[in-house]
């Protein structure tokens, strides 16, 4: 069978642990996908960085964007970062030359998730980002196709590793903010600019997401009320704990009311989690995310939130997808579908 041709632009954290993923599974892959999956092309900022792979197998391209044309490629996969720039101006022009797109980039598929949606639906080109939201977990699917059939009205979990690496190595150890920091930085948790992490802002794009793609609403991230975790003191963890409580940062998605009347609350905080509640036993780097439908009832979707490993494994699991002939729309409805909903919050309006 012909093989899915890849061009993979960005090869740090996320995109080695690609290239390490379908060398190590390469067999099994090409059995699930019906045929291989291979890397024909690679980019990043620096040609000669040892990355701890072998890159000669691959053409290095010096020029990122010349990925979306190339005639040897079948999908682009962005593994970049940032919301606009380069990683943008690649999702454009490899969906408009009618390539498959896939990224795990939240800060983009937040911002511009819509637009591309779009894009790929009128040049009928797959789109996906299954890792751009809670790492490893299939939640992306998962809510899309797994509550299809139900009426959701809340969404809630721990959506940033690197937040709740900190604060469970801080209630644990009693391990300092900065050092924990530092810590997640050097596994690979956390972002380029950690105080994405840090702010609540990268959990918050990917609230927005789960809530678009949930509620079956346009992606409003600029409507999410957002609070980070760099408030939080270690006396205010061991407060916590003699009242019975851990603090999460926590991102709670909420629909209520009726046609204009519809509301969209979007917030991420920290949150008092009781200790018998399943959120407060989630440790490390682990997400989870809670969605309650009016048939399915409550759904606990659990998992390995961010690192190399879990991160590649949903990467590979979107070009599996695609190798069938199996990516699903990216969101539950045609995103010209998905309606407008006033924030039931409104407030300062955050634009990271
Ligand atoms: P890294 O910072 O580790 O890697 C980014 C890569 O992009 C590097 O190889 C870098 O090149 C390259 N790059 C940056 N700017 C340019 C540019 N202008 N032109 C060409 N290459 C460029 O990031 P991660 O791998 O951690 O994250 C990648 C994406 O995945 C981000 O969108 C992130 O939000 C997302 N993500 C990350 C997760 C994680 O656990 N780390 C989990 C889920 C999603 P060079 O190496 O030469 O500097
Ligand atoms: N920086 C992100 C986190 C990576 O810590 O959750 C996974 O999206």
């Amino acid at each position: 069978a012909e093989p899915l041709r890849i061009a993979l632009a960005g090869l740090g954290t996320v995109g080695v642990g690609v290239i390490r993923l379908i060398e190590t599974n390469r067999d099994m892959i090409a059995a699930r996908a019906g045929r291989p999956i291979e890397i024909v092309a690679v980019t990043a900022r620096e040609r000669g960085k040892d990355r701890g792979v072998d890159l000669s197998p691959y053409a290095w391209v010096d020029d990122m964007q010349a990925m979306a044309t190339r005639a040897d490629v079948d999908v682009v996969l962005e593994l970049v970062g940032g919301s606009d720039g380069p990683a943008l101006t690649l999702a454009r022009a490899a969906l408009d030359a009618g390539k498959g797109f896939v990224t795990a980039n939240k800060a983009m598929v937040a911002h511009h998730g819509l637009e591309l949606a779009e894009l790929a639906a009128m040049k009928q080109a797959a789109f996906a980002f299954e890792a751009a939201v809670a790492g490893g977990i299939p939640v992306v699917k998962g809510l899309r196709e797994g509550t299809a059939a139900n009426a959701l009205d809340r969404i809630y979990g721990i959506l940033n590793g690197t937040c709740n690496y900190i604060l469970s190595e801080m209630e644990q150890t009693g391990a300092d903010f900065g050092e924990m920091l530092a810590s997640a930085q050097e596994k690979g948790y956390a972002e380029a600019d950690p105080t994405f992490d840090i702010e609540g802002v990268d959990a918050a794009h990917k609230l927005a997401i789960l809530a678009a793609i949930g509620f079956g609403t346009r992606i409003d991230f600029e409507a999410v009320r957002t609070e980070g975790i760099t408030q939080v003191r270690a006396h205010d963890i061991a407060q916590a704990d003699s009242l019975g409580y851990v603090i999460r940062l926590v991102g709670i998605a909420t629909l209520s009311g009726e046609g204009e009347a519809r509301r969209l609350l979007q917030r991420v905080r920290p949150c008092l989690v009781p200790f018998r509640h399943p959120l407060a036993a989630v440790t490390g780097p682990t997400n989870a995310v809670v969605a309650e439908g009016d048939f399915s009832g409550r759904l606990l979707f659990q998992g390995a939130g961010a690192g190399d490993k879990p991160t590649a494994s949903a990467v590979v699991a979107d070009l599996i997808d695609i190798a069938r002939g199996q990516a699903g729309a990216p969101f539950s409805v045609p995103s010209t579908s998905l309606v407008e909903c006033a924030p039931a919050d409104p407030g300062e309006r955050i634009g990271r």
